[in-house]
């Protein structure tokens, strides 16, 4: 594995094979690794809100014997109290690793160019990679073998989007996306996937059904005109219907209940929703060995 996290195309098919290995040890056994990153530290570095990644990557580390700081927009103020540069290189003498929640892509790129520990993508525009591996580690529990199933996403082509179109390409699943006119996925992932315009269309012979919200961290302003383009893309009993039967029904969550997603839908059997957020404890304690653990 490389020395930071940033992308899922940082990682090779073997090395997801192996985080998902360690993730299963930690799940079945959290006591044989309370002492794996004893006396070190992550930096949480928030400059957008967080329940579940902040959660998730305290309580893993303080699991696996170490301690994080949580350092939010008011601290830091990255590039306007002082430069990523020179955050990334101070924080360096003190921790062990960072992990960054921010907007632009290239700042989480430039914390690790100038971090000498490794640094974590916790989300940005582009992608939110710990989210995607959680989420295959979780189809994973839930239906065996994924190659040739179908997972279809409905909504935003945003970060979370991102992310699971380069993982499912990775694990040999189709996957499909249905956004509006103008909020596609980034070009560059686009070939990994087959996209449509009707979510009707992308759903049929689906065995996940994926959605995030309509306006993400940073758009909230322009929740209006996103409601608007957005009508018809709602994961309601309708478009279930149109998929297999059983489908699994994702959401990374925050929902926004009512908007992108039912409460018939989000709080059906069908839901796996709470089975994502707890893994992305698990898988991230196994990321967090991977990087920080001593290198034998
Ligand atoms: N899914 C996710 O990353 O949740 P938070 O924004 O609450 O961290
Ligand atoms: N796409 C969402 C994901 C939140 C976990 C956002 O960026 O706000």
């Amino acid at each position: 594995m490389e020395c930071d996290f940033i992308s899922i195309k940082d990682l090779t098919l073997e090395e997801i094979e192996e985080i998902f290995t360690l993730t299963h040890q930690l799940k079945r056994d959290p006591e044989g690794f309370h002492k794996a990153l004893e006396a070190k530290t992550l930096a949480l570095i928030f400059e957008k809100p967080s329940n579940r990644t902040y959660v998730s990557f305290s309580v893993g580390m303080y699991q696996l014997g170490g301690n994080s700081i949580y350092l939010g927009p008011e601290q830091i103020k990255l590039g306007i109290r002082e430069s990523i540069k020179d955050v990334a290189q101070t924080l360096s003498r003190y921790v062990e690793a960072i992990a960054l929640r921010t907007s632009a892509h290239e700042n989480v790129l430039e914390m690790a160019r100038f971090a000498t520990v490794p640094v974590i993508n916790g989300l940005s525009e582009l992608e939110h990679p710990c989210q995607a591996l959680a989420d295959i580690y979780t189809l994973r529990e839930k239906l065996g073998d994924i190659k040739g199933k179908t997972l279809s996403y409905i909504g935003d082509g945003n970060n979370v989007c991102n992310s699971l179109m380069h993982i499912c390409s990775k694990m040999g699943m189709n996957m499909n996306v249905a956004a509006p006119l103008g909020y596609e996925p980034h070009s560059g992932v686009l070939k990994e996937v087959n996209l449509f315009h009707q979510p009707q269309e992308a759903v049929k012979g689906a065995d996940v059904i994926y959605t995030d919200v309509w306006a993400s961290m940073g758009h909230e302003k322009e929740t209006g005109v996103r409601k608007k383009a957005f009508g018809g893309f709602q994961i309601n009993k309708n478009l279930t219907g149109l998929a297999k039967k059983g489908a699994l029904i994702m959401h990374c969550l925050p929902a926004h209940r009512g908007e992108e997603i039912t409460d018939e839908v989000i709080d059906s059997d069908n839901s796996i929703v709470f089975d994502q957020a707890e893994n992305r404890m698990h898988v991230q304690k196994a990321i967090l060995i991977k990087l920080m653990g001593d290198k034998k």
